[in-house]
C-alpha cells in the first residue's frame, strides 16, 4: 500500500485550470439536486471565485487543489433550498463515493470533513463555527475547512434579506479585510454579470 501512495504522488499533478475544469464537471454530474435557486451554478462560480482570490494568503500547493475540490463539491449533498440541515454530510458522504476514484491524490479526509462540517451551526465547542472553535482530528487539515466556510459566507449577499456577511463567522484575514467592502458589494449590482460570463469562458 505504502508503494501505491508513492507511485500516485509520484505523477505530475494536472495544472490548476485543467484540474478545475474537470472537478467543474464531476461536481455538476454527481450533485443530487441541480434544480436549485439560491444554491444553484451561479452559487457555485461566486464560492468558487471567492476561494481563488482567498487562496493566495497560503502559500501555492495541494491546499489549492483541495479547497477547490471541496467548494465546488460543498453544495452537491443538498436536495432542497433552505437550511436543508444535512447537505453537508450527505454531500461529503457523495464525495467520498464519486471523487476519489477520478482523483486519487486529493486529500479526501480533508475535503470530506470541509464539505461535512460547512453548514454546521455551532462550533463542536458550542460557540460560533469557525476553525479555532472545531476539534479538528489530526488527520485533517483544518485550512480546508477554513476557506470553504469563508468563500461559501462571502456569497451571502446573494440573498435578499441579506445585509452585511457577520465577521464573526470568518476564518481566514483576507476574507475579514474584503467582505462588506465596497468591491464585494458591487460584485451583486453590476458586476455578477461579467464575473459569471468570464469564468464560464475558463471553464468551457
Ligand atoms: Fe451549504
Ligand atoms: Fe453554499
Amino acid at each position: 500500500m505504502q508503494q501505491f501512495n508513492y507511485i500516485v504522488f509520484r505523477r505530475p499533478l494536472p495544472g490548476l485550470v485543467t484540474f478545475v475544469k474537470e472537478m467543474w464537471v464531476l461536481s455538476n454530474e454527481i450533485q443530487l439536486n441541480s434544480n436549485l435557486n439560491e444554491h444553484d451554478e451561479n452559487h457555485k462560480l461566486r464560492t468558487f471565485y471567492f476561494e481563488t482570490l482567498l487562496l493566495p494568503q497560503f502559500p501555492f500547493g495541494m491546499i489549492d487543489y483541495n479547497a477547490i475540490a471541496s467548494i465546488l463539491n460543498h453544495d452537491g449533498g443538498r436536495v432542497e433550498d433552505g437550511r436543508d440541515i444535512n447537505h453537508g454530510d450527505r454531500g461529503a458522504e457523495l464525495y467520498r463515493k464519486e471523487v476519489p476514484r477520478h482523483f486519487p491524490w486529493l486529500d479526501h479526509n480533508s475535503n470530506a470533513y470541509a464539505i461535512a462540517k460547512h453548514n454546521q451551526s455551532y462550533g463542536d465547542n458550542g460557540k460560533k463555527p469557525i476553525l479555532e472553535n472545531m476539534y479538528v482530528p489530526k488527520n485533517i487539515e483544518g485550512k480546508i475547512f477554513a476557506l470553504v466556510g469563508d468563500a461559501d459566507r462571502g456569497d451571502l449577499p446573494r440573498c435578499d434579506f441579506f445585509d452585511k456577511v457577520d465577521l464573526g463567522y470568518i476564518n481566514t484575514e483576507f476574507a475579514k479585510q474584503f467582505f462588506n467592502t465596497k468591491m464585494h458589494r458591487d460584485l451583486y449590482n453590476n458586476g455578477i454579470n461579467k464575473l459569471k460570463i468570464s469564468l464560464k469562458e475558463l471553464l468551457r
